[in-house]
């Protein structure tokens, strides 16, 4: 019987005698907890949202018609209740036991030892591994399948009364799945926010001027901690179940510690997927710098490997002492985050002119390292942290990424705080600085002039796609940089073969070879010269479209933002940036210096309208490699002809070009009886713009 069947009778089920009623209300419930459990704990999906929202509807409705047949377990009592005053206390029957840690490999193979002293046993030890998950400790009771009651942990002997909260927690089962279970037990996990939930929700907060949190554990305490549940349900929260507490002696419970989870699994409790049993010493060490690795891949926040002695008789030998047992260890990360105060701020020039705030801090130790510096990435970041000079700030740092500001501890702030503020003027160079709307970056409009923007321009005004400069490479400029050898881009025209040979590494001949390329560069297209002068979002098409659309470069540098806006493919941003690009003085300096210099290229007048075109409306593919001429040129020029180029041949191509070593495309387009150009007939085509 299909679910429509059984419930869509919809109309007349509140008339049901209760009989009937129970049995609907039961066999809503059982699809609901397993649609719930296919979603919560397994992430499978299995039905759409608004069918899962329907059968919530049929089941509230029935309940609503029959509120004796209301029990806890139900799906729909996942909120309830009125706000509490406060919260009750619990006693925990086995107390809820912390972990020593162990911060490094030294300490965790002290922890080995001592365990095989104990046991006194040479042979391996077996381990139950697990992430240490970065939430918040919680015990769950089911008496006879049934979540009756979800307390803290407190001080370990005495804690929370949370059971509201946690029923609001999808994955959190309000019935165990099976009728095989313990008259009581109580499993022990984890509850946390998931890093996509603690963003979001971060995202959100932010939007509505609320109360950020700082990481993902102090988002899982609070929301726990909060008396109304209707608070609570609406934060990301998930639970991870990790150990068992107390366990009614009518059940037969697997003897280790792994098997013991894998039953709870079993009864639809979540448990982590990363958990393993390993054998040794060395298998442990490995699982922990495994572990440490894909950390930043997981959803959620850990920070260090839970080893347990996996066998649950040798765990009762060990026993434990004060609040930890001697059989498990908390082999920790080293921390990514520290407390440290933000002594002054400076602006620092990129690349691409952008002016990027750098926190200057109390040099603090952070996941093995010394740091002093942090991004806070842009004046949007500065006024959402509410940052200032003076405070005391959490610096985060996380595998590879630089440094972060994550949070200000806004109690410690001084009296003599000072607000953070952009210079009014390019740090480096002194030229305007600007920030186009919608943008959250300002950035030196110095361009070529701005010394911090040079050494890139220069890179970027000889790589492959703008001058083609062969042999001046990156390297090469940084040392021609750092030997004051150029500073600005015309400067390369005038180095002499001493400059060059006279740099490390440097041999005479291949000396020669750069200054024979300078020499060979200079002669250029207009497009790769637009291209090459690195304004900003002036890709190598927009440098061809401008190139083609007004034929001259005068014309271009007088263009205003209206005119521009008639070449394809240059919109508002890119027009202003154009305008703005030419408007200082020193960027018309450096070109009049740069053709002053020799290079130099055609100008005409423009093939207007793309219709104009020989080849216009015509589609190709370009394929292999071509002697003569890279694959970017081959496709500007084309471009240039009003042809379309493509990445794949379909039967709507309408030509291939094919250089050597033509592969797949090759293939398809004879398949496809598309027609075949080969370099030659390229050339000659490119000569007499023509297809018939
Ligand atoms: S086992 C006797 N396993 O770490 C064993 N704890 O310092 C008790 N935690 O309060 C805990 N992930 O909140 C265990 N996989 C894991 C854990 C874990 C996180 C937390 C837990 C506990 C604290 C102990």
């Amino acid at each position: 019987m299909s679910q429509n069947d059984l419930f869509s009778g919809g109309d007349s089920s509140n008339e049901l005698p209760s009989d009937s009623a129970a049995e609907s209300i039961q066999s809503l419930r059982n699809h609901i907890n397993e649609h719930n459990h296919k979603y919560y704990v397994l992430d499978e999906p299995s039905i759409p949202d608004a069918e899962y929202d329907r059968l919530m509807r049929e089941l509230q409705a029935l309940e609503d018609a029959n509120p004796e047949l209301i029990t806890s377990d139900s799906p729909t009592q996942r909120v309830g209740g009125a706000p509490l005053v406060g919260f009750t206390e619990v006693q925990h029957e086995r107390p809820m036991l912390s972990l020593d840690n162990a911060m490094n490999a030294d300490e965790f193979a002290a922890f080995y030892q001592r365990v095989q002293d104990r046991l006194k046993t040479d042979e391996p030890l077996e381990f139950a591994c697990e992430p240490k998950l970065d939430g918040l400790a919680i015990s769950l009771l089911y008496v006879n399948g049934v979540l009756e009651r979800a307390a803290t942990r407190g001080d370990g002997q005495t804690g929370e009364d949370v059971t509201q909260n946690v029923r609001t927690i999808k994955n959190v089962p309000l019935r165990l799945q099976g009728n095989q279970t313990p008259t009581r037990i109580e499993i022990r996990g984890e509850v946390y926010m998931p890093k996509a939930g603690f963003d979001a929700y971060n995202d959100r907060a932010r939007e509505n001027e609320e109360k950020v949190f700082a990481n993902p554990r102090n988002a899982a305490a609070g929301s726990l901690r909060q008396l109304d549940s209707r608070i609570t349900a609406k934060r990301p929260l998930e639970f991870c179940a990790y150990s068992l507490g107390i366990v009614s002696d009518d059940f037969d419970m697997p003897d280790t510690h792994s098997a013991q989870l894998a039953q709870v699994q079993v009864w639809g409790v979540r448990i982590n997927e990363e958990m393993r049993v390993v054998n040794g010493l060395e298998e442990a060490q490995t699982f922990f710098t495994q572990l440490g690795e894909k950390r930043h891949q997981l959803g959620y926040e850990i920070d260090g490997t839970v080893f347990k002695i996996n066998s649950l008789a040798l765990q009762e030998t060990l026993g434990f002492v004060a609040r930890a047992p001697r059989w498990a260890i908390a082999y920790k990360f080293p921390a990514v985050e520290e407390l440290t105060v933000l002594q002054d701020v400076d602006f620092q020039v990129g690349r691409t002119g952008a002016l990027t705030p750098v926190a200057r801090l109390k040099p603090v130790h952070v996941a093995g390292v010394t740091v002093s510096n942090a991004t806070l990435h842009n004046m949007d970041e500065i006024a959402r942290l509410g940052v200032k000079i003076g405070d005391t700030v959490i610096v985060r740092r996380a595998g590879d990424v630089i440094p972060q500001v994550v949070a200000v501890v806004e109690e410690r702030r001084p009296d003599d705080a000072r607000d953070i503020v952009m210079p009014p003027a390019c740090p480096v160079c002194e030229s305007h600085i600007e920030r186009v709307e919608g943008e959250a970056v300002t950035r030196c409009t110095g361009g070529l002039v701005c010394s911090a923007q040079r050494k890139e321009a220069i890179k970027h005004f000889a790589s492959r796609k703008a001058l083609d400069v062969e042999g001046l490479g990156d390297k090469l400029i940084d040392q021609m940089v750092a030997a004051s050898l150029i500073d600005s881009l015309d400067d390369v025209f005038h180095l002499t073969l001493d400059d060059i040979a006279g740099l490390e590494r440097m041999a005479e001949k291949s000396a020669q070879n750069v200054l024979n390329a300078l020499e060979k560069s200079k002669a250029t297209t207009l497009g790769r010269f637009i291209y090459s002068l690195g304004i900003r979002e002036v890709g190598t098409v927009t440098a061809q479209n401008l190139a083609n659309h007004f034929g001259f470069l005068e014309r271009i540098m007088n263009a205003s933002v209206d005119v521009l806006l008639d070449v394809p493919d240059v919109g508002n941003i890119v027009a202003q940036h154009l305008v703005n690009f030419f408007a200082e003085e020193h960027n018309r300096t450096v070109i009049e210096q740069l053709q002053k210099s020799g290079v130099h290229w055609d100008e005409s007048e423009p093939v207007n309208a793309a219709d104009d075109a020989p080849l216009a409306g015509k589609t190709a593919v370009i394929t292999g490699t071509l002697s003569d001429m890279s694959r970017d040129d081959a496709k500007l020029a084309l471009e240039a002809l009003g042809v379309k180029v493509t990445g794949s041949v379909s039967a709507k191509t309408d030509f291939l070009v094919a250089g050597d070593k033509a592969g797949s495309k090759l293939t398809k387009a004879q398949n496809l009886g598309v027609r075949v150009f080969d370099e030659e007939a390229f050339k000659a085509l490119l000569k007499t713009p023509r297809l018939d």
